[in-house]
């Protein structure tokens, strides 16, 4: 059976002309891109989406960074366990920790500017799905 899981290119993958390199990488995985836009994110949606974060020592910081530019929003389709082969292709959270082979660990350095988000269980990619593409 195919699942499905959010993926978030975020500002600075946009503003570095990295979306056609990321997107690229999921295309060769041979993963099916079923919904994609190209949107500026606003303070609501981010509590939304990032509703187990708020109120964080860092989440100021997250919500400046992620709203100070437009997002790639797309669903990822593949034959099973998506959001676990996204996670493993996109590498740990800092990209410092990440390894060479995975999005952050080719691409980052930044910690809060990681480049991709993927939602991290079948749960959370319904529930994220639904805020950004709610008439999949
Ligand atoms: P992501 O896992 O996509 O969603 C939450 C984001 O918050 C995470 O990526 C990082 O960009 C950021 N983040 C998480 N923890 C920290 C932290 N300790 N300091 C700064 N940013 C963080």
């Amino acid at each position: 059976m195919s699942d499905r899981t959010l993926v978030l290119l975020k500002p600075d993958t946009v503003e570095r002309k990295l979306i056609g390199e990321v997107v690229s990488r999921f295309e060769s995985k041979n993963l099916d891109i079923v919904a994609m836009d190209l949107r500026t994110l606003d303070a609501d949606t981010l509590a939304r989406h990032y509703e187990e974060h708020v109120g964080k020592g860092f989440y100021g910081e997250l919500v400046e960074f992620m709203s100070r530019g437009p997002v790639l929003a797309m669903v990822v389709e593949g034959p099973e366990d998506t959001w676990q082969v996204v996670r493993n292709m996109m590498g740990a959270t800092n990209p410092r920790d990440a390894a060479p082979g995975t999005i952050r660990g080719d691409l980052g350095i930044l910690f809060t500017e990681n480049l991709v988000h993927g939602s991290d269980s079948l749960e959370s990619a319904t529930r994220e799905i639904g805020i950004f593409f709610p008439n999949l």
